[in-house]
């Protein structure tokens, strides 16, 4: 096993007495160590972030743009090292866990520009009498230290998403990483270290959950950003009502294959795009494909086609450049997800492929006319699973759609213009793609849910919004 990688606090390396080892979902095999903060190490770090504050906010926006560039070349230098790593502590495939580096860098860069760009509105006030001499400047700052939670899926991305756009607003700010996946996190962190940030301004604790919530309660870290689970995400809102709480969660994301998608080309594009991300990351991405809805007079054909576009992935180690499908994080999500399948089918729906499980790894399945209600449906699989249904009139497709309690993305096959306009107006969700499947994402554009996917958006310009409030400057005898 490799020797013991660092946690970092106030942006010091610290190697503690508790340490967290790391397996390989794949096949059990060790993968190395992390060190755990002790309470001591949590309460430097949070004291740390809180001294920080004034000097972090204070920090030149050309000073925080060449950090975030810097840690964004330091990703770029190490990028193979880096989505080994990813792969090894996740089991996402490596060709997936390239793209992440790819895309963690890109957040950066985009964080460093809108730094620069971070400049507040003026406001003239002459439009009533009183105003007369009068003028608004507005600026946003920064809410305060922020506590960023990271989900297992993606390891780094996710924790950049939250790094990122704290450290372009000047906000300090804790990661906490998934305990699963901590160990590219704190390699990002070896970047930060070179990155000329004040002290306090960032620390990366690798925390077991169940001190997570010591820190959620933390007076000093009035803002949480969290992404995970739905029902830590919204425990964690119950538990600190007052403070500023930002919920990225899941979601049971539905595609629309609708009735003038109809070429043969069409189908099988669609049938193709639906099965990649249905299953990339073994399903473990809140966008990833899990409801499919096919016109009914397309059903037949697009099935055939979807059918033997997912036998067709390739699945195996994802250490391997050819995978497709990797292991799910642990054989217990493996089981899990097995567990639905069969209850699915147990009420009426009909396997149409896949579903075996050896030990972590799952052949990605489909089932068709599963009822309504079943878990495999109504909750977030999180697994390489879909589920197929018809319709005949593209409401009652953008009803069933709408049925569920969450709300983040919907892809609609079409190329209908009319048809796009209605789905986005229509469709609760924080965003709908057209031409595509739901999982599509640009780090730049505003993300996150409606319903119970969540609160609040990430997006590097959004968040930068959502960690920062206005502050008002009336300058007055101007005339
Ligand atoms: C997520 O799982 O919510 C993130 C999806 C992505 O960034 O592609």
């Amino acid at each position: 096993m490799d020797t013991i990688r660092p946690c970092w606090v106030a942006g010091r390396p610290v190697t503690g007495t508790e340490t967290l080892p790391v397996y390989h979902p794949f096949d059990g095999a060790p993968v190395g160590v992390a060190a755990v903060p002790d309470t001591a190490d949590v309460e430097r770090a949070v004291a740390a972030a809180q001294a920080a504050t004034a000097e972090t906010a204070a920090l030149p926006a050309y000073r925080r743009a060449d950090a975030l560039r810097a840690a964004a070349a330091g990703l770029r230098r190490r990028a193979d090292e880096i989505a080994a790593l990813i792969t090894a502590e996740s089991g996402k495939p490596l060709r997936w866990s390239r793209i992440e580096v790819t895309r963690a860098a890109g957040v950066l860069d985009w964080a460093a520009e809108e730094a620069r760009r971070w400049s507040g509105e003026l406001q003239r006030l002459d439009t009533d009498p009183g105003g007369v001499g009068r003028i608004a400047m507005t600026r946003r700052v920064p809410r305060g230290p922020v506590l960023g939670i990271a989900p297992f899926n993606f390891p780094l991305n996710l924790v950049v998403h939250k790094l990122a756009p704290a450290l372009a607003v000047g906000a300090p700010i804790i990661v906490k990483p998934a305990p699963a996946t901590p160990l590219t996190a704190l390699l990002l962190g070896e970047l930060l270290a070179e990155a000329c940030l004040p002290e306090g301004s960032w620390s990366v604790l690798p925390v077991p959950d169940d001190r997570m919530p010591e820190l959620v309660a933390d007076p000093r870290l009035p803002v949480v950003s969290f992404t995970g689970s739905v029902p830590v995400g919204w425990r964690i809102r119950d538990a600190v009502p007052r403070k500023h709480v930002t919920l990225e969660l899941g979601g049971n994301a539905a595609v629309i294959v609708c009735p003038d998608w109809s070429s043969e080309a069409d189908l099988a594009c669609a049938a193709r795009r639906i099965a990649a991300f249905a299953t990339y990351q073994a399903g473990q991405s809140c966008i990833a494909v899990q409801r499919v809805l096919v016109h009914r007079d397309l059903r037949e054909r697009f099935t055939e086609l979807l059918v033997a576009a997912v036998r067709a992935l390739t699945l195996g180690d994802p250490a391997d450049e050819r995978t497709e499908v990797g292991p799910l994080i642990n054989e217990p999500a493996a089981r899990r997800v097995e567990d639905w399948i069969t209850e699915a089918v147990a009420a009426g729906g009909r396997l149409l492929t896949g579903g075996a499980r050896d030990g972590a790894t799952l052949t990605p399945a489909i089932v068709a006319d599963v009822p309504p209600g079943e878990r495999l449906v109504a909750e977030e699989v999180f697994g390489p699973v879909l589920t197929v249904a018809d319709f005949d009139e593209i409401d009652g497709a953008f009803a069933a759609v709408n049925e569920s309690r969450f709300g983040l993305q919907a892809g609609v096959f079409t190329h209908d213009l009319r048809t796009a306009f209605r789905a986005s107006e229509v469709l609760d969700m924080g965003g709908v793609v057209i031409g595509d499947v739901p999982s599509y994402r640009a780090d730049q554009v505003s993300y996150g849910g409606v319903k119970d996917s969540g609160i609040g958006r990430e997006g590097v310009r959004a968040a930068m919004d959502d960690l920062t409030q206005d502050r008002v400057l009336i300058l007055s005898g101007l005339d």
